[in-house]
């Protein structure tokens, strides 16, 4: 699949106030400062689409990017940022549940973990989530320049036994950073949406 546009186009808080054409849509969720919004930068092939910062809690909305004529990619807050407010995290929490058990247009869900840990409890509360609503999930492995090579493999293994993922669910290591991975993604959303 080629980008040949990508757009913000609107912040949301609600289901009702998202787009009404539906368009295959594709969420990408994780903990906070994991490189969500990095990751679709480097996805559409764009340095500051998607706003990014050394600061966890940055994206406080689901945020829509319309990509090409056909999809929107939608940017959710990070889970697990101790210093947001609680009442604050229930509202992120409620927003993300309300998107994933009611919006039909949601084709695939990507699950960004940090390939140099092993994911947290919230990793694997989220992962069975979606897997409990029958979201069909990616889970991207960020930040790999950080990794040393002789470690991909003993990662790789850890993230899959940590959220018991299953034959089908694939596993991509990516690096915003050197540009790695993307095009197995790029491949995935293809797919998903030609199924
Ligand atoms: P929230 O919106 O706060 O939930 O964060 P986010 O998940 O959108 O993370 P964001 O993309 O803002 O990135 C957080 C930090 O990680 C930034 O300082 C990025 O530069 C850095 N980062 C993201 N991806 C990579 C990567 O592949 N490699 C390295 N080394 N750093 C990265
Ligand atoms: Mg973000």
């Amino acid at each position: 699949m080629q980008i040949k546009s990508a757009d913000f186009v609107q912040s949301a808080t609600k289901n009702s106030q998202l787009p009404t054409d539906n368009r295959n849509e594709f969420l990408f969720c994780g903990r906070s400062n994991v490189g969500k919004s990095s990751f679709i930068n480097m996805l559409v092939n764009r340095k500051s689409l998607a706003r990014t910062s050394q600061k966890p809690g940055k994206t406080q909305t689901l945020n829509v990017y319309s990509v090409n004529t056909n999809i929107y990619f939608i940017d959710v807050p990070g889970y697990g940022y101790a210093s947001v407010s609680k009442t604050m995290r229930a509202s992120f929490g409620e927003m993300i549940e309300e998107y994933v058990v009611n919006r039909k247009e949601l084709r695939r869900a990507f699950l960004l973990v940090d390939f140099r840990h092993e994911p947290t409890n919230d990793d694997c509360l989220m992962y069975e989530f979606l897997k409990y609503h029958n979201i069909l999930v990616t889970v991207i492995a960020t930040k790999c320049d950080k990794v040393k090579r002789s470690q991909i493999q003993k990662n790789t293994k850890i993230i899959k036994e940590k959220l018991k993922l299953t034959a089908e669910d694939n596993l991509i290591v990516t690096s915003a950073e050197e540009r790695l991975g993307f095009e197995a993604v790029l491949d995935v959303i293809e797919n998903s949406i030609q199924e």
